[in-house]
């Protein structure tokens, strides 16, 4: 006897059946995804001995910066010695350089073409640094870069050149050994290898940029395009940064075929268009240097980042311990294989002229393969494909009514009707997985008061948010019974071909994530069609056409869970992070499992209702465990943002704290704080923000994410601020004072003097007319925010400026006065950057102490803070 075709296996016995698919694709994709290479230690290889990129030797100099030196804040001592350091070591490098060459001519008699030059450009400037759309300036004074060129030592050489940038700098809560100490290992490593390598000359120079100053936003990258003498050679430049500690280190921007082409040639590629996106769209409110060549130079680059375990970006475990061994490795070989593609004979830097834009290549790494093609080629690729997808449900379709033998003739639907109704069954199957997983965000964090509970581990959210984005999938597909299994796999097909065509069509190349994942279903449903003609869909045919999305959409879930979940531990105490969280799920959970919609349709109520019972259960389970868990530990900690601030004018002091995210638990904490630390009596309030509340001008515009709070601080009777008067004094003035009354404006030039202040930052209202920052002053009478940034002991900058004097009755004298707010950290200021010098400090720095251990304490080691002291005031010029 055949076996019944209709129902062959019930829908557990299928789910068994296919589980070691559903499971050991994933498991299989999880481990290519974060497959790195070995470390390689030896500096020669001892089979060929030609010089190799040492992992150990890079990260003993990001080793050496970040903990031998420590937290390299520009302005600060450590900074300057990280300076004085690396232009030892570079000078050190070019000697072997010159010892090379000239060791080439004794032994081959031939002058080996290869020249190393060495500059440490030191220079002042200005730019407009807009962030989080508010308008912003930024001025520096004597910072600095050093710059190795290596080329053929010929003009011809040096007319078109690669640049390879990193920063030496770090911000100020971190040490930065991934970022960016360990770039700036890899470089001096691509050098040693580069130079040490017999016979090799490059046919064009290679420009490597150690930048100072980075976290400061982006001055030194400003310095050197608009002011080094090879800048004007730059063809294209290689951006090398760190958000993170593991995994490959991902491209997420690029700006040209010619440069993604480029990086087709490394050894282990991990990039994908949908990144370059996502990016580009700027919802992760970030930014590298990358701006600035872009601006300034009008080139085109590639944008690479180690992403993995984002938890400890800008903290102070950014250390080397917490690189994940082959990081190093793969960030140095890929870098490596490009310079050298680049500054090859048949290279396409002398033909990149033509600036910088969103390139219209489609590429994506799957399963560690390295794919690219042009937008016109996917064009045509996603329209056979979905062209293909109609003719085969135009041509296959079968009358599940007539084949069920139930000649109802009111459920006789055509062709596309059918069609209609499984698009119909796939899209609200795709709202109520939305539905049901913002449905539990909002009770997470509105009864239970447990947001963010799956912080601390990346891909926990789907546990929590999975169940549910099933159930709801599931439990929409109840009103609508009558739609056939076969019909929704249709459905689900056209659905992402036509889908892939219609988005490539509107410039997404992302549209390729569709492509990946309809070209098996096809391919799986023409098989059905071909071998079995029963009425359900055959269960192979799931297994062929659900392995794609699998493969796929695995990838996609690690990078976007590796890069979104961190990332919600610093996007702003508003940000609705658990809804951003659940929503992903369902979106990323959608294209990962496409067959959950016709599955339901294969089982009909009888099967759904249960199951959606069972998923209901489940989340309840996962939801009571979840509610247990805290959103930080030791290693995901939270980050407060702690300043002890001296006013200088009212000579008052305060603790100010904020957070840059949305869990529960920082009223309580900042609450504690106040009793322990605060003026006895007093309590912590909350702080309203806005552009003229100046108490955290240090961190505008990133301040009004905090929404902080502040709590008055004791002062010891007979305090007065070094700062206040005297010989330290930090005074905002203005000197060469014009009034002209009859044109109605006042030129001067501010001048602030700030010894032993640095990231000195003033705002003030006027009507600017002009001034030396910039060409064009906004035309009216309204906020400006100035920020400096400056090399370690230079305590002066000043600004020229012509303002409108507002009219009004009173005399021309006080309708010009200026209000302007200003404000500083104080150098020996920092709480732990500068611990070893801790009683230079003085009483912020006792504070921190003590501050720090109670924190560590109190929250069992589950924050991260920054301690910072500031000087500031308010003073009419
Ligand atoms: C960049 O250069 C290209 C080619 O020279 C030019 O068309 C484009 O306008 C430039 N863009 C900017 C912002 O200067
Ligand atoms: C987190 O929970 C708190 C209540 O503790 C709530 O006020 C806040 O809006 C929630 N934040 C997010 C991002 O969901
Ligand atoms: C900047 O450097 C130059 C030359 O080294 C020096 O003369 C000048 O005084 C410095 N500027 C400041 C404000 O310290
Ligand atoms: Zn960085």
């Amino acid at each position: 006897m055949a076996p019944p075709r209709s129902r062959p296996w019930g829908p557990i016995l299928s789910l068994l059946v296919l589980s070691p698919l559903l499971i050991g694709a994933p498991w299989f994709t999880v481990r290519k995804h974060y497959e790195l290479p070995e470390p390689v230690k030896e500096l020669v290889n001892p089979v060929t001995s030609l010089p190799q990129l040492s992992e150990v030797q890079i990260l003993s100099y990001a080793q050496y910066l970040s903990e031998g030196i420590g937290y390299r804040t520009v302005g600060t001592s450590e900074h300057a010695l990280a300076d004085k350091w690396l232009l030892g070591k570079v000078q050190e490098m070019k000697k072997e350089c010159e010892a090379l060459v000239n060791q080439a001519r004794v032994t081959s008699g031939t002058a080996r073409k290869l020249e190393c030059e060495v500059w440490r450009q030191e220079g002042s400037g200005s730019h407009r640094f807009d962030m989080m759309g508010k308008r912003l300036y930024k001025t520096y004074v004597n910072l600095s870069n050093i710059i190795v060129r290596v080329s053929d030592g010929t003009p011809e050489g040096k007319e078109h050149a690669v640049l390879v940038n990193a920063h030496l700098d770090s911000t100020v809560p971190s040490p930065g050994a991934a970022d960016d100490a360990l770039s700036v290992g890899v470089m001096l490593e691509c050098i040693r290898v580069l130079t040490h390598t017999p016979g090799w000359e490059p046919k064009h120079a290679i420009i490597f940029l150690f930048n100072h100053a980075e976290e400061s936003l982006q001055d030194a990258s400003q310095l050197y395009s608009t002011q080094h003498p090879t800048a004007k050679t730059v063809r294209a430049f290689i951006n090398l940064e760190a958000a993170g500690t593991e995994g490959r280190e991902l491209l997420f921007q690029a700006t040209s075929e010619e440069m993604i082409k480029a990086y087709s040639k490394v050894p282990r590629p991990f990039g994908t268009v949908l990144a370059n996106e996502v990016f580009s769209s700027g919802v992760l409110l970030s930014d590298t240097d990358f701006r600035q060549f872009e601006l300034y130079l009008n080139i085109t680059g590639l944008d690479l980042a180690v992403v993995g375990n984002s938890y400890l970006y800008h903290t102070r475990k950014d250390l080397v311990e917490h690189i994940q061994p082959g990081v190093a490795q793969h960030m140095a070989d890929n870098t490596l294989a490009l310079l050298h593609y680049l500054s090859e004979e048949g290279s396409p830097l002398p033909s990149l002229t033509a600036g910088y834009h969103k390139p219209s290549t489609v590429f994506f790494t799957h399963l560690g393969q390295f794919f690219l093609y042009s937008a016109n080629t996917a064009k045509v690729l996603y329209g056979v494909l979905a062209a293909a997808s109609l003719l085969f449900v135009r041509y296959t379709y079968r009358d599940p009514w007539a084949a069920l033998k139930k000649a109802n003739p009111t459920n006789h639907y055509g062709v596309w009707t059918a069609q209609f109704n499984g698009v119909y069954a796939v899209s609200v199957g795709f709202l109520g997985a939305l539905l049901a997983t913002n449905g539990l965000a909002a009770f997470m964090h509105r009864v239970l008061d447990k947001n963010m509970s799956w912080f601390s581990v990346e891909m926990s959210a789907l546990a929590l948010y999975g169940p549910p984005a099933i159930a709801g999938a599931f439990a929409t597909q109840l009103l609508i019974p009558s739609v056939p299994e076969r019909s929704v796999f249709t459905g689900m097909l056209l659905t992402q071909a036509i889908g892939a065509f219609v988005v490539q069509l509107c410039g997404f190349g992302s549209a390729v994530i569709l492509y990946l994942s309809a070209v098996p279903l096809l391919l799986a449903l023409v098989t059905d069609h071909m071998f079995n003609d029963g009425p359900t869909v055959s269960l192979w045919t799931y297994a062929a056409a659900q392995l794609g999305p699998l493969l796929s959409g695995t990838q996609v879930l690690c990078t976007v869970f590796d890069v979104f979940v961190p990332l919600t531990g610093r996007i702003g105490r508003e940000a609705p992070a658990e809804h951003i969280i659940a929503t992903l799920v369902a979106v990323t959970g959608a294209y990962t499992l496409p067959l959950v919609v016709p599955f339901a349709h294969r089982y009909g109520p009888s099967f759904v209702l249960p199951a959606v019972m069972f998923l209901h259960f489940t989340t309840l389970v996962t939801v009571g465990i979840f509610s247990l868990w805290s959103p930080f530990d030791t290693m995901h900690q939270r980050r407060l943002f702690v300043l002890s601030s001296d006013n200088i004018t009212s000579h008052e002091r305060y603790l100010h704290i904020g957070a840059a995210d949305g869990a529960p638990g920082l009223d309580a904490l900042v609450y504690q704080i106040s009793e322990q630390f605060g003026v006895p009596g007093t309590t912590a309030e909350a702080e309203e923000m806005n552009d003229w509340n100046g108490d955290w001008d240090i961190l505008y515009p990133f301040s009004s994410f905090m929404s902080p709070y502040k709590i008055p601080l004791p002062i010891e009777p007979g305090f007065v601020s070094p700062f206040a008067v005297g010989e330290q004094q930090f005074k905002v003035e203005a000197v060469n004072d014009k009034i002209d009354e009859k044109a109605g404006t006042r030129s001067f030039t501010l001048k602030i003097v700030h010894p032993g202040i640095i990231w000195t930052v003033v705002a003030f209202d006027a009507h600017v007319l002009k001034w030396t920052l910039d060409d064009s002053p906004p035309d009216e009478y309204t906020r400006h925010h100035v920020k400096e940034g400056s090399f370690y002991g230079v305590d002066t900058w000043s600004m020229d400026m012509v303002v409108k004097i507002p009219e009004g009755d009173k005399d021309v004298k006080s309708r010009s006065e200026i209000s302007i707010n200003f404000m500083g950290m104080q150098e020996s200021g920092m709480w732990p950057g500068k611990k070893r010098d801790k009683a230079k400090g003085g009483h912020a720095m006792v504070l921190f102490e003590k501050l720090d251990t109670w924190l560590t304490k109190h929250t069992d080691d589950r924050v991260d803070a920054m301690l910072v002291a500031t000087v500031g005031g308010v003073v009419a010029v």
